[in-house]
C-alpha cells in the first residue's frame, strides 16, 4: 500500500487504471470505514482512500482544530482492509489558493435537516468530493448511508453533472449496542457512551409508532424530542422523511407503505451525534 500526499504523485500511479474505487474519508478511522473499503475492494480494481480534514464543511464554531489527525494508525488499519493507495494530501495541496469556486447544492435537499443546523456543510461536502473525484477520477466512489443526506446531496451531483463516477452506498456498522460507529464516538466520555445508544432507540421507535399513520406526524417527533431531551441530550432534529427527496411523508403515505426513513442528531455533552433508520 502507497501513502501518497500530492496530486501529481496520485495520478502518476493511477495512470491507465479504469475500475479505480475511491472510498473518501477524513480519517480517524473505524471499522464502519473499514466496511466500506472491503466494499470498495470486493469490487476488483484498485481502492483508493483518501484522508483530509475538510476546512470548508465545518462551521466557525465547530470541531475542525480537535478533529483528530491520526494518518500513522489510519493508514495500518486501511492495509488490512485491503486498500492500494492513501491519498493524504495537506490544505495547501487542496486548497493552493482559496477555494472560490464551490459547489452549490439545491437548497430543497440541502438546507434542511444537517444544512438547517450546520449552513453551508453541504457546499463544502461537495466542493471537496467533487475535488477528490476530479483527482481520483475512480469508476466507482463509496459513502456510508450513515451520512443519508450527504450521500442522497452526492448522488444528485454525480447525477446531474454527469460525473463518471457510480456512487456507492455502504451500510452503517454499529457497536453490538447499537450506537452507530462514528469518528466522534471518540469524543464521548464512558457515561455519555453507555447512554449514546438511546438516540438509536429513539428513531426505532418513533418508526415504529410513524408507520401506522394514527397520531400526526408532528406529535410522534415531539414526543422523540422530548423523550432525549428528559436524558439529559439537546437534539437538534428527529424527523421522518420520504426517502425518496427528504420530504415529510403525507398521513396517507405513511399508511401506505411509501419508502421512509428516521433521521436524528442530538448533542450528548459537547458530542455531536447523527444516526438513520429506514423503515
Ligand atoms: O463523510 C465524510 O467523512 C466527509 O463528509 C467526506 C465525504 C469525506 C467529505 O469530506
Amino acid at each position: 500500500m502507497q501513502i501518497i500526499h500530492t496530486i501529481a504523485e496520485l495520478r502518476a500511479a493511477l495512470a491507465g487504471q479504469t475500475a479505480t474505487t475511491c472510498v473518501p474519508t477524513m480519517g480517524n478511522l473505524h471499522e464502519g470505514h473499514l466496511a466500506l473499503v472491503r466494499q470498495a475492494a470486493a469490487l476488483g480494481g484498485p481502492v483508493v482512500a483518501t484522508i483530509f480534514v475538510n476546512r470548508l464543511q465545518f462551521l466557525p464554531h465547530e470541531d475542525f482544530d480537535r478533529y483528530p489527525r491520526t494518518l500513522q494508525r489510519d493508514a495500518e488499519l486501511l492495509r488490512g482492509a485491503g486498500c492500494d493507495i492513501v491519498f493524504a494530501p495537506d490544505e495547501r495541496e487542496l486548497y493552493p489558493e482559496p477555494q472560490v469556486y464551490k459547489v452549490a447544492p439545491p437548497a430543497a435537499l440541502a438546507d434542511i435537516l444537517e444544512g438547517e443546523f450546520r449552513p453551508g456543510f453541504f457546499t463544502g461536502v461537495c466542493t471537496v468530493v467533487l475535488k477528490l473525484l476530479q483527482i481520483v477520477q475512480p469508476a466507482q466512489a463509496v459513502f456510508g448511508r450513515k451520512d443519508y443526506q450527504q450521500l442522497q446531496v452526492i448522488e444528485g451531483m454525480a447525477r446531474q453533472f454527469a460525473l463518471p463516477t457510480r456512487i456507492v452506498a455502504g451500510d452503517t456498522v454499529r457497536a453490538a449496542d447499537g450506537l452507530a460507529l462514528s469518528s466522534r464516538n471518540g469524543f464521548l466520555s464512558d457515561s455519555e457512551r453507555a447512554e449514546a445508544p438511546a438516540l438509536a432507540r429513539t428513531l426505532a421507535t418513533l418508526a415504529a409508532a410513524a408507520r401506522d399513520g394514527v397520531k400526526p406526524l408532528a406529535a410522534l417527533e415531539t414526543e422523540a424530542l422530548q423523550t432525549l431531551r428528559q436524558r439529559g441530550w439537546a437534539p437538534d432534529y428527529l424527523t421522518v422523511r420520504r426517502r425518496a427527496d427528504l420530504l415529510a411523508p403525507s398521513d396517507d403515505e405513511r399508511r401506505a407503505g411509501v419508502p421512509l426513513v428516521a433521521l436524528g442528531a442530538a448533542r450528548l455533552g459537547s458530542t455531536r451525534l447523527i444516526d438513520n433508520l429506514e423503515f
